[in-house]
């Protein structure tokens, strides 16, 4: 039998804006050729152009998904330049990033936003991986908790117990994005545990002790298998590393 700690494990990639399509695909080869078939959930999280070709990569790899980095509030009609739910779908994402700090801040992406972009998403069958995580002068004035209990009800707070059991979560310090500088394994589960506790005060112990909290924020080979032993902390958002096959491989093996 899987312990709850098991059955919550995730290892994403977010690419960001990345790689052309041969680079893409060369990539999510070599993953997928040194993963084997191990049994750690993985989701390649794409740029949009990359999708269709990445499924057809995947397919049959056993525990390997396809994600996009971002989705629509709307569901169809006149939005230039936006992506459906049910766009993703067709190409065959199961997963899609939502609220990443990096749109929030380049976007002004409002929590009401995202809270419709995470309905869309599973209205549409796709697992958000719904993002939040405080800025360095946030932390430094001691708002972490704040902060994050605040993203957390922006964009969740409007779900009933079902649909919260099919969303994950990824916390990721905006001071640690790609910075090299990473939350430590002790700074990490203090807060994934706080999330598990909002989680169980608002939908209950059963959500609070399956939901997947992943740490995004300069995961490495060297950092993964500590902050992953952590009680709190299911597994990783990875951005950079999961651009080097070698790199990100051994990321999922540090389970
Ligand atoms: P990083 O990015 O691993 O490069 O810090 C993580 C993320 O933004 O998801």
């Amino acid at each position: 039998m899987a312990t709850p700690k098991e059955m919550r494990r995730l290892v994403a990639g977010n690419w960001k804006m990345n790689l052309d399509l041969q680079a893409g695909s060369d990539l999510a080869k070599a993953c997928v050729d040194a993963l084997g078939s191990q049994n750690i959930p993985v989701v390649f999280c794409a740029p949009a152009i990359h999708l269709h070709a990445l499924s057809g990569i995947v397919n049959g790899a056993s525990n390997v998904h396809v994600g996009g980095q971002d989705i629509s509030s709307h569901e169809s009609g006149a939005h230039t330049g936006e992506i459906s739910g049910m766009q993703l779908k067709s190409v065959g994402c199961s997963y899609v990033i939502v609220g990443h700090s990096e749109r929030r801040a380049d976007h002004g992406e409002s929590g009401e936003l995202l809270a419709a972009k995470v309905s869309q998403a599973l209205a549409n069958g796709l697992t958000p991986i719904y993002c939040f995580g405080e800025t360095l002068e946030q932390r430094e004035a001691g708002d972490e908790q704040k902060v994050v209990a605040l993203q957390l009800q922006e964009g969740l707070a409007h779900l009933d117990v079902e649909a919260m059991n099919k969303v994950v979560l990824a916390y990721e310090p905006v001071w640690a994005i790609g910075t090299g500088k990473t939350a430590s394994p002790a700074q990490a589960q203090a807060i994934h545990k706080f999330i598990r506790l909002w989680l169980d005060a608002r939908f209950g112990e059963s959500t609070a002790s399956t939901t997947s909290i992943l740490y995004g924020g300069s995961v490495k080979p060297t950092n993964a298998n500590e902050l992953f032993n952590q009680p709190d902390i299911d597994g990783g958002l990875i951005g950079g590393a999961s651009l080097k096959p070698a790199d990100f491989v051994s990321i999922v093996n540090a389970y």
